[in-house]
């Protein structure tokens, strides 16, 4: 039943956690670093993918860090468990770091990581993607 209910769920919705588009006037203002949104295609594993924004400044650019934090888990905030080295500006959790029903947390940082840029929050089981 519950089974049936998630696939139901999935197959309506294609939900993606993302947020709304930063207020920009094309061309003009520049934007920062921010999250385009997290996608599940199996509930198993997700990713997450960012946009380094205009801000052009190589140095931020390349040192953005993404980190999360499970509620369920401590209050301890953990860096991406493994940045994809295929595409970039990506976060992938693989199914050991994919929890389903607990909120996840996700904030795009800067190195020094005394910059947040983005947070979004969502739970897995929300941000399934099954039409791509
Ligand atoms: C680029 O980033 C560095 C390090 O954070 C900062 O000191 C510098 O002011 C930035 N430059 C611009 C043009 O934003
Ligand atoms: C998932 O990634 C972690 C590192 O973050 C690794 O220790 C673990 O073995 C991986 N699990 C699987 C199932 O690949």
């Amino acid at each position: 039943m519950m089974e049936t209910t998630l696939f139901i769920c999935i197959m309506l919705t294609c939900a993606v956690a993302t947020q709304s588009v930063p207020p920009t006037i094309q061309g003009q203002t520049s934007t920062l670093p921010h999250l385009t949104g997290c996608f599940s295609r199996e509930l198993m594993t997700f990713r997450c993918q960012w946009e380094t924004g205009s801000l052009q400044n190589h140095t931020e650019h390349e040192d953005l860090r993404l980190f999360y934090i499970l509620e369920k888990d401590s209050k301890k905030w953990m860096e991406c468990p493994s940045y994809s080295s295929i595409r970039e500006n990506e976060c992938y959790f693989n199914s050991s770091n994919t929890v389903i029903w607990f909120p996840y947390v996700v904030q795009l940082r800067s190195r020094s990581l005394d910059i947040v840029y983005d947070e979004i929050s969502f739970n897995v089981e929300d941000i399934g993607k099954p039409c791509r």
